[in-house]
């Protein structure tokens, strides 16, 4: 038997983050939302888990679809696969790119072996993977708070646009580095994410599009905080910052505004930065029709 998943990328609108916690993690809140930028994963039923990566700097034991693999194989010695993992959402970018694939290889085993896992059950090995993977098993729209990875979900907002400028630029250990570089006025009481998760009301205002990263971020890479006047200079109407970074979105209500806004930026940033039009999407990982052969 085989199985063909697509994960999709995520972008935060808004993210605010507490506080450090005893168990060294922040506690955070944010509102995720699915966006049509997809990896994809092809799985197979085999003796051993293998995993192929197109992109051989993401091979290896440390790519969390073998991380996923190892876990589930912990509880369930039975739930071994190899994978083709193909990449198109850019790596350390702010999108949940990996936690995406994590979650994907945990649906996959779970039908490939017919394990019988709940969604619940899914998220809860998907948290020991990473703070971001829970949510990507059912993906859409949540408010996550805890350290990520307790979601609140409500139906996505009318169609949007996303507009995703992802600057070629790689930070070392970046969210881990971020996180610790947060000073004591980084922090906020989280009520402006919470108040605007259920009624989105950060359509109409994108001052609610806080993030808290945004400061260690430019600090760390000055040259980052040009792109947000730029893209405004451009004619992006909502400009935000999405996780860790360095991607960053503009929200556009409408397709033909959203493709033109891209040339645009393709045409000025030019080989300094990939762009994605998205749309937001109502699910998480979803297995796909039909499954083409590699
Ligand atoms: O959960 P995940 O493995 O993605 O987190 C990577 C690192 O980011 C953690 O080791 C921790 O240092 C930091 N982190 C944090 N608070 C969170 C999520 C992550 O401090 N809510």
């Amino acid at each position: 038997m085989r199985v063909f998943l697509r994960a999709p990328a995520k972008i935060n609108l808004g993210l605010e983050i507490l506080g450090r916690r005893a168990d060294g993690y922040h506690e955070i809140r944010t509102i995720l939302a699915t966006v049509s930028l997809y990896d994809h994963l092809l799985g197979e039923a085999a003796a051993d888990t293998h995993v192929n990566v197109d992109r051989q700097d993401l091979e290896g034991e440390q790519n969390l679809v073998s991380v996923a693999a190892r876990l589930l194989a912990a509880d369930h010695p039975q739930a071994t696969a190899r994978f083709e993992l193909r990449k198109t959402i850019p790596a350390a970018a702010g999108l949940g790119g990996a936690s995406s694939d994590a979650a994907a290889a945990l649906i996959a085993l779970n039908r490939l072996h017919t394990l019988g896992l709940s969604n619940t059950e899914l998220e809860d090995y998907g948290a020991r993977l990473g703070s971001d993977v829970p949510f990507f098993i059912r993906g859409g729209y949540a408010l996550a708070s805890g350290r990520g990875e307790q979601l609140e979900h409500f139906s996505p907002p009318t169609p949007i646009n996303a507009v995703i400028v992802t600057p070629r630029i790689a930070i070392q250990a970046k969210t881990k580095a971020l996180y610790e570089s947060l000073r004591q006025n980084d922090f906020s009481d989280g009520a402006r994410v919470e108040g605007s998760a259920k009624s989105y009301l950060w359509l109409g205002d994108e001052r609610l599009l806080v993030n808290a990263f945004e400061r260690p971020l430019y600090d760390l890479a000055p040259s980052l905080s040009d792109l947000k006047p730029l893209m405004r200079r451009l004619g992006a109407r909502t400009v935000a910052l999405s996780g860790a970074g360095p991607s960053h979105y503009s929200l556009e209500h409408d397709d033909e505004r959203a493709r033109a806004l891209a040339m645009r930026l393709r045409e000025s940033i030019g080989l300094g930065a990939d762009v994605y039009v998205c749309d937001l999407i109502p699910e998480g990982v979803t297995f796909m029709e039909s499954v083409k052969q590699p």
